[in-house]
């Protein structure tokens, strides 16, 4: 794929989808999201050349919600490794982002580390006896290591936000630390996730910050190790598997690829050996998933042919 056509193609994608009226709704159970127009889109691909293409809206940061789930899980298994599995599936739940139903008849233990229970968990391993706001300056700190970019931020009115709106999030934590499966006070730890969700990124820091993914866990810009080959594996595979809670499949069918979602409508895909996608997009589908950024990627994954089920040639 020719860089220029590359190019081509994201211009002519950010082109058919300021024309698209059903654009899905935005999140409003954070109020400071449901200010944002549904109107904006921006998508990025950085590939494994150490170039980033980028068109529309790619500049401006927005909130990526569950997409720091990629983030967190991979400091976390830095942190405590394979022991993680301990306290956290593999499985996909078949239920959405924020479902408690599982948590009662499976002890406390989250299906995967991408529905809220399973990241709080994370959050809880990454706190490691510390202050939230240590914990997610070090978090802060590994993403902005990834893309290589230091003016990436936490938005603290939207964590705030969380915090006052985040009751079942509360449930969650308080429901898994009566299982034993929490090891701090429960605020705290939600300290931590609500900061973690409000990381502000844009679509250009995003797709940069996910390049360790396409390339078996090597920067492919520095050359630096950040996760090894199995890990980076495995973390596509529960991109692929989980990444889009109760869309998950229907995800996997039209993209492709293995990819994360947060209700700030952006979503982190990943093609192997290729390339880092970003897209962005407020309004969500019935699932909580970004409307248009999963077209985006449908729109461009068919065109370009990029695909985990492709055969190599
Ligand atoms: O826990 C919450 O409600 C949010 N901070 C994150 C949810 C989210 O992004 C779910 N993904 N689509």
């Amino acid at each position: 794929m020719g860089a220029s056509n590359l190019q081509l193609i994201l211009d002519e994608i950010v082109e058919e989808m300021r024309h698209v009226t059903e654009r899905g709704d935005v999140a409003d159970y954070i109020p400071p999201l449901a200010c944002i127009s549904p109107q904006k889109f921006g998508i990025a691909v950085a590939t494994i050349d150490g170039a980033c293409h980028i068109a529309g809206d790619a500049c401006e940061p927005f909130s990526i919600q569950s997409v720091s789930k990629v983030f967190s899980l991979t400091a976390a298994l830095d942190a405590v490794g394979e022991d993680l599995w301990d306290r956290i599936g593999v499985e996909p739940s078949g239920s959405p982002f924020n479902s408690i139903v599982q948590l009662e008849s499976e002890a406390g233990i989250p299906r995967n580390p991408f529905i809220n229970a399973g990241a709080i968990v994370v959050a809880d391993v990454l706190l490691g006896g510390r202050h939230p706001d240590a914990a997610m300056g070090a978090l802060l700190k590994f993403v902005q290591s990834l893309a290589d970019d230091d003016t990436i931020y936490v938005d603290h009115a939207v964590a705030a936000a969380e915090k006052e709106t985040g009751w079942r999030n509360a449930a969650l934590a308080n429901y898994m630390r009566d299982f034993g499966n929490i090891m701090h006070d429960p605020a705290d730890t939600l300290s931590l996730y609500f900061q973690q969700c409000s990381l502000a990124l844009s679509c250009e820091q995003l797709a940069k910050a996910g390049r360790f993914l396409i390339t078996d866990g090597v920067d492919p810009q520095t050359g630096y190790r950040v996760v090894t080959p199995g890990r980076a594996r495995r973390i596509n595979a529960l991109m692929l598997t989980c990444g889009h809670y109760d869309g998950s499949g229907e995800f996997a069918f039209r993209v492709g690829l293995p990819g994360k979602s947060g209700v700030g409508g952006g979503i982190l895909a990943i093609a192997p050996g290729i390339a880092s996608i970003a897209v962005w997009s407020p309004g969500l589908n019935t699932r909580g998933n970004s409307k248009l950024g999963t077209y985006a990627l449908d729109r461009l994954t068919s065109r370009v042919d990029w695909s985990i089920f492709e055969p190599p040639i």
